[in-house]
C-alpha cells in the first residue's frame, strides 16, 4: 500500500524567536513538495507563534504529560498543545526515556492522552549501542512497541519512529539492511496486533539523517519518512531531505 512520506523536524531544545524565519522557509519550500507531509516540532515556547504564523502547517510538541491538567509543575498537557495550535506530538523520544526515566507505560499513557486531545502521535523506539552490539536490537525494540503503542488509534494518527540511540547526533547510521530488518519486524509486529491497519501506519527512521543519506534511507523498504534532529534546524539542511522524500514519491 502507498503511504505518504512524512518528514518531521525535531528541534529539541533549540530555537529562539529568531529561528522562526527558518520555519517559514521550510514550510514555504514544503508547499512545492505536496506529496510529502512535513512537520516541525519546535520547543514549547515557539509552538503558538509558529502555528499562528503558518496557517495549515503541521506544528507539534516534543512531549506531553499524560494528565489533562493538574499539579505537575513544568509539564505541558496534550490539550494545551492543541490549544496552542499544535496538531501532533512526539512521545517516547530516547532523550526522555533515558534522561527523564520514562517507561513504556508512561509513553503509552502520553500517546493515549495526545490522541484523546485530537493530536497525531509520533511514538519513538530505539535500542542503545550495547543492545545493537549484542544482537538483541529487534527484540528490544519490539518490546518497546508492544509496551508503548496504545490499543486503539486511527492508522493515520499514529506513526512509529525507529531511532537507534547510537545513531542520534553521532553521524553514525545503520546499514540499509539493518534498517529494513528493523522496520519490517516492527510492521510485522503491528500486523500481528492490528491486522490490516499496520499497512497504513507510517514507520519513520531517525538518527543522523541528512541531505546526503536521506535518499538511501527513505528509499529503504518499510521506511515511510524521517524524524530529523540537527539537520532540521535550518531550511538549508532540512529542505533537501524533504526534496529527497518527494523524489521517492
Ligand atoms: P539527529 O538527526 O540530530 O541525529 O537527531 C535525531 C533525533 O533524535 C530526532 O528525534
Amino acid at each position: 500500500m502507498a503511504r505518504r512520506k512524512y518528514v518531521v523536524g525535531n528541534w529539541k531544545m533549540n530555537g529562539l524567536a529568531a529561528a522562526m524565519g527558518e520555519a517559514e522557509a521550510i514550510f514555504a519550500a514544503a508547499k512545492g513538495h505536496a506529496a510529502v507531509d512535513v512537520a516541525i516540532c519546535p520547543p514549547f515556547t515557539l509552538i503558538g507563534a509558529m502555528a499562528a504564523a503558518q496557517p495549515g502547517a503541521a506544528v507539534g510538541g516534543q512531549d506531553c504529560h499524560s494528565a489533562a491538567s493538574g499539579a505537575y509543575t513544568g509539564s505541558v498537557a496534550a490539550p494545551m498543545l492543541a490549544d496552542a495550535g499544535a496538531t501532533l506530538v512526539i512521545v517516547g523520544h530516547s532523550e526522555r526515556r533515558e534522561g527523564c526515566g520514562e517507561s513504556d507505560a508512561d509513553v503509552q499513557a502520553k500517546a493515549e492522552a495526545a490522541l484523546g486531545a485530537g493530536l497525531s502521535v509520533i511514538l519513538c523506539v530505539g535500542e542503545p549501542r550495547e543492545v545493537r552490539e549484542s544482537g538483541g536490537a529487534i527484540d528490544y525494540v519490539l518490546a518497546q512497541v508492544a509496551g508503548s503503542v496504545p490499543a486503539d488509534f486511527g492508522a493515520d494518527r499514529l506513526a512509529i519512529a525507529y531511532e537507534p540511540i547510537w545513531a542520534i547526533g553521532t553521524g553514525l547510521v545503520p546499514t540499509v539492511a539493518d534498517v529494513e530488518a528493523m522496520h519490517g519486524a516492527i510492521r510485522d509486529a503491528l500486523a500481528a496486533r492490528f491486522n490490516d491497519k499496520a499497512q497504513a501506519m507510517r514507520i519513520l527512521y531517525g538518527g543522523s539523517v541528512n541531505g546526503e543519506n536521506a535518499a538511501e534511507l527513505l528509499g529503504a523498504a518499510d521506511v515511510d519518512g524521517a524524524l530529523v534532529g540537527g539537520a532540521s534546524l535550518t531550511a538549508g539542511k532540512f529542505v533537501p531531505i524533504v526534496a529527497a522524500a518527494a523524489a521517492l514519491g
